[in-house]
């Protein structure tokens, strides 16, 4: 199935380094990020978890929970974790789903047979606190993802989800953003009380709003 923009996350159930967990459950309020490495014993995902595990209080800030997928086995996540601490120097701190019967996997459309017919490509989904996903991007095994990217786009999403404002190319919070066309000049005047340049009718640039 492909999961789209705007689609519900499908709900699931799945055994993960933290125990059982029943996925829409676990979510909870807050918002998630879901995300599948090809292969434990590998070497860029060993890399991007011990990353992932590093950004613990970055995540925690946005309220923003994360969890790994492979199809691999809970002996072998368990086994692999104490590799991750030896030489990426921070323990895992976040659930690894353990994935072996593909059952994620598959409802998730993670894995890529013409980039590879066994394992999981470099999937990656945030979903927001109703459930839908809010954002989907898929990388090649041979990629170690930018966390710090996807940290960005976050905080564009939790920027947008409040206020009418749209955010400009390699936006960064704490920059200023743009007032999204279907706000009339005299709404902006009273939604943005910091003011905003008209670059072009179609171009309102204004502070960001929540700062
Ligand atoms: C890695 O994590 O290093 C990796 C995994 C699968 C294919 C290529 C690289």
């Amino acid at each position: 199935m492909t999961l789209r923009l705007g689609d519900t996350a499908p709900d699931f159930t799945a055994n993960t380094t933290d125990g059982e967990i029943h996925f829409h459950d676990w979510i909870g309020d807050g918002w998630a990020i879901l995300f599948s490495h090809p292969k434990d014993y590998t070497p860029v995902c060993t890399t991007e978890l011990g990353a992932v595990a590093k950004l613990k209080d970055e995540f925690d800030k946005r309220n923003v929970k994360a969890i790994g997928l492979s199809v691999d086995t809970l002996t072998d996540h368990e086994g692999w974790s104490k590799d991750i601490e030896e030489t990426q120097g921070t323990a895992l701190n976040f659930p690894l789903i353990a994935d072996d019967g593909r059952k994620v996997s598959d409802l998730y459309d993670m894995i890529h047979p013409n980039a590879d017919d066994t394992f999981t490509v470099r999937s990656v989904f945030v979903i927001g606190p109703d459930k839908k996903i809010k954002l989907t991007i898929t990388y090649p095994a041979s990629t170690g993802r930018n966390f710090d990217e996807i940290l960005r786009v976050i905080d564009s999403l939790q920027l947008t989800a409040d206020y009418q404002v749209a955010t400009p190319v390699n936006w960064r919070d704490g920059e200023d953003v743009i007032i999204v066309p279907a706000v009339s000049d005299d709404d902006a005047k009273e939604k943005f009380p910091k003011g905003f340049e008209k670059v072009k009718p179609y171009l309102r640039v204004t502070p960001q709003p929540n700062r």
